[in-house]
């Protein structure tokens, strides 16, 4: 079972996972149990590596999606925890590039393997568990299931470098950092909910395309939230550095709705503070006070809940079940995690 290091922020909130947690006892031991077997390698920082960041816990909020989607399907087998922890080795394979990429120092409430490992080691070992994912995927023998994850898996990486390119921008439109969550994170959790649907065997196409719209709402819901809590969680809570995208210079939700909300000295902080090269230590509480006081978390927190509300209406065409308001609980979920 997963390890949570971090508490949740509430316990009813804690107590959905939990919940989720014994649903899925005998599906998320299989899981757990191809993670840890399918990074072995004789070379050895790679298991070393990998054993670190997986063993450190994590919520596993995608491969119990990948679970949920066959159980509200018809039910899961070998393939679909194959398919889970494809899933999630695709997630850690970019956490690894990402918090090279970001130059963050804390993930999952301990060090970043960049820092214990080197950047060299955290990107090759990423590459290692990418390749991985794939053997995971031929193994089901599903042309159907390869293609949606290997789709999934290029328009990441697209997600990345696009947030790449905006990140000198100070005046980013909602549609362009819209285009760049649902790239580098809704596809993930898009692809996981679809292969999960149609590992149960005789899926239709209108179940599965139901979950696939489901994975997506929820992926952006969840962004949205992770971005609310860059200014508005606690380290212990999430497990990272609070104001990372802020000293990343990244423009996200909170920051381009306060922007927009705020006055001509206020445009002119986001202008210096998003170049970091004029950003300075203090300047991460003043943001936070901006972001509160126009109302850009409140308004930030009910984009993400517009999105959980579509990945809910989403699901109108599966049968009434426990997995079908499993899903519906994780969506909430997602969402108040930052209330
Ligand atoms: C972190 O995802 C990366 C984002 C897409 C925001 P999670 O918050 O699901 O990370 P873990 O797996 O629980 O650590
Ligand atoms: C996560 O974006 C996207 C991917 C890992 C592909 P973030 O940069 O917001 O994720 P955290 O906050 O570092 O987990
Ligand atoms: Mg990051
Ligand atoms: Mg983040």
């Amino acid at each position: 079972m997963t390890a949570q290091t971090h508490p949740s922020q509430n316990t009813d909130i804690g107590s959905i996972v939990e919940r989720m947690q014994v649903m899925l006892a005998d599906d998320l031991r299989a899981t757990e149990a191809l993670l840890v077997d399918r990074a072995k390698s004789p070379v050895d920082v790679i298991p070393d590596l990998s054993g670190y960041i997986v063993s450190a816990g994590g919520k596993r909020l995608r491969p119990m999606i990948t679970l949920i989607a066959a159980k509200a399907c018809g039910g899961s087998n070998a393939g679909t925890h194959a398919l889970a922890t494809a899933v999630e080795f695709i997630h850690t394979a970019t956490l690894l590039h990402d918090d090279v990429v970001d130059d963050s120092d804390l993930r999952r409430g301990k060090k970043a393997a960049k820092n214990v490992w080197g950047n060299n080691a955290s990107i090759l070992v990423g590459d290692f568990l990418f390749a991985r994912a794939f053997t995971l995927m031929v193994e089901t023998g599903d042309l159907e299931i390869l293609r949606i994850l290997s789709n999934a898996s290029s328009v990441i990486a697209e997600g990345e470098v696009r947030q790449l390119a905006a990140a000198s921008r100070t005046d980013l439109p909602t549609e362009e950092y819209l285009a760049i969550i649902e790239a580098k994170t809704a596809a993930l959790f898009e692809a996981a909910a679809e292969a999960g649907a149609l590992s149960a065997g005789d899926t239709s196409r209108d179940m599965a395309s139901a979950l696939a719209a489901y994975g997506k709402n929820l992926g952006l819901a969840f962004q949205i939230v992770d971005d609310a809590l860059d200014y508005g969680g606690t380290t212990s809570v999430i497990g990272k550095a609070v104001g990372d995208d802020f000293r990343e210079g990244k423009s996200t939700l909170p920051v381009i709705i306060a922007r927009r909300r705020g006055t001509a000295d206020d445009h002119a902080f986001w202008d210096r503070v998003l170049n970091v090269e004029t950003q300075t230590e203090s300047d991460l509480a003043h943001a936070i006070h901006l972001i509160r006081s126009t109302g850009a978390a409140e308004a930030t927190v009910a984009e993400a809940q517009a999105y959980a509300d579509l990945a809910k209406a989403a699901l109108r065409p599966l049968p009434d079940s426990e997995w079908r308001q499993a899903l519906v609980d994780l969506a909430d979920f997602c969402v108040s995690r930052v209330l």
